[in-house]
């Protein structure tokens, strides 16, 4: 095989033709001996011009080739279609009408996001290779998903990266700017348009519903980082009452709303640092009998961990003293460079400062519409845990 016919192409090292052996689709620049000065779909060859693969290339970025089709089959509208239907095909057993189709890499679409919000879609593009085909790519989503409207939310700091714009545009029929979501038996509007990430953070979607069923009966519960009261919602459910605590008074609004949604009365929001206030609370000797603990990515590089950390330790700690005996703390970390080990050493290290006597009953990830792949460790970042004190 040659490669798609009149296709660019380009050339790579030994060692970079091994990461596609190996199961990683990326090849750095540093391991790129020759390519177009254009973004696009290239035929990839090895150093001794065997045909390897097809990619997408970005002549700008660190991360140069995303591979994906090992063979020389056109990269045209049906192969499209035909990815994006296989990645919806697993996620037919989702209780909920809000998730995500195409995780990326995860999905063998490199630098492709799609999230299903009901009737709309919300798409990602995160390459300069990626731009290219983006008309094809949200004709694939419209034909495969059958959705009325496609949102590209490009405005993710990574397409800089890509010499790529950062922008928020409709790129098909019309997306409402709320859309009621439906997850298990909760409801809630999502922002597609403004809200954080694609409009929800859909990937704690099955924790919410973990911690939901934890929920004593009867009891008092903490939404700590509780946005717009997502695990609120479903602690509401079984709980006397719920604090969500959050700093954006805004996304606590929205929070409001929700509970009315679900004609809920028994949810307190509070608009406030979540350090100091669990210190109050700690001091003040208050007690809950479910917490959630769901703060953003402390550590945003490699460099940034140690002080993450600290952080982390922090707020589990103080959440961990909180609880009442029989108490349960969902905890998680959606930090990428804070990897499980690390994170459950610092639950260990919080635990022993606690002076509580904690077990941990359950390790959490992201949902399975958010496939982590073993030999994409950039597929995973979240992760969490379910803690118990006696
Ligand atoms: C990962 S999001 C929470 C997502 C939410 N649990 C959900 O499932 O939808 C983290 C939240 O922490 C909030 N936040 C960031 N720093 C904070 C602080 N120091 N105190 C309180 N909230 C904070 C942000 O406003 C954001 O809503």
């Amino acid at each position: 095989m040659n490669g798609a016919p009149g296709a660019a192409t380009a050339r790579v090292t030994p060692r970079g033709a091994e990461r596609w052996v190996r199961g990683h689709p990326w090849i750095y620049r540093t391991d790129v001996t020759a390519a177009p000065g254009e973004p696009g779909v290239v035929a990839v060859h090895d150093a001794r011009g065997r045909f390897i693969g097809q990619a997408l290339h970005s002549p700008r970025s660190e991360i140069r080739l995303r591979l994906l089709e090992r063979t020389d089959r056109p990269i045209d509208g049906r192969w499209w279609r035909e990815r994006i239907a296989a990645a919806n095909a697993r996620r037919d057993v989702i209780d909920a009408n809000a998730y995500r189709i195409v995780h990326g890499e995860g999905d063998a679409l490199p630098s492709l996001v799609v999230d299903r919000y009901d009737r709309w879609a919300v798409v990602q593009i995160l390459s300069a290779g990626l731009e290219t085909m983006r008309d094809t790519v949200v004709g694939a989503v419209v034909d495969v998903l059958g959705v009325d409207g496609v949102l590209l939310r490009n405005d993710a700091a990574v397409r800089r990266r890509e010499g790529l714009p950062e922008e928020v545009m409709l790129a098909h029929g019309a997306v409402p700017e709320r859309i009621e979501v439906r997850e298990a038996a909760i409801r809630y509007w999502a922002a597609p348009w403004t809200g954080q990430k694609t409009g929800a953070f859909l990937d704690q979607r099955p924790n919410r519903t973990i911690a939901g069923a934890l929920a004593r009966p009867g009891g008092r519960a903490l939404d700590c980082f509780s946005y717009h009261g997502s695990f609120a919602l479903h602690l509401a459910a079984h709980s006397a009452g719920v604090l969500a605590l959050d700093s954006s008074a805004d996304a606590l609004a929205r929070g409001a709303e929700n509970a009315a949604l679900n004609g809920f009365e028994n949810i307190e929001w509070r608009a406030a640092d979540a350090f100091e206030t669990l210190r109050a609370m700690e001091r003040a000797r208050e007690r809950f009998d479910t917490i959630a603990l769901d703060p953003p990515a402390f550590a945003k590089s490699r460099a940034a961990v140690p002080q993450a950390l600290r952080g982390y330790r922090e707020v589990n700690l103080r959440a961990l003293r909180l609880l009442a005996p029989g108490g349960v703390l969902v905890t998680a970390s959606c930090s990428f460079h804070l990897r499980l080990p690390d994170f459950l050493e610092m639950l260990h290290l919080a635990a022993g400062d606690s002076g509580r006597t904690v077990v941990l009953e359950r390790i959490l990830g992201q949902g399975a519409d958010h496939p982590e792949l073993l030999t994409v460790p950039e597929t995973g970042y979240l992760k969490g845990a379910v803690l118990r004190v006696r």
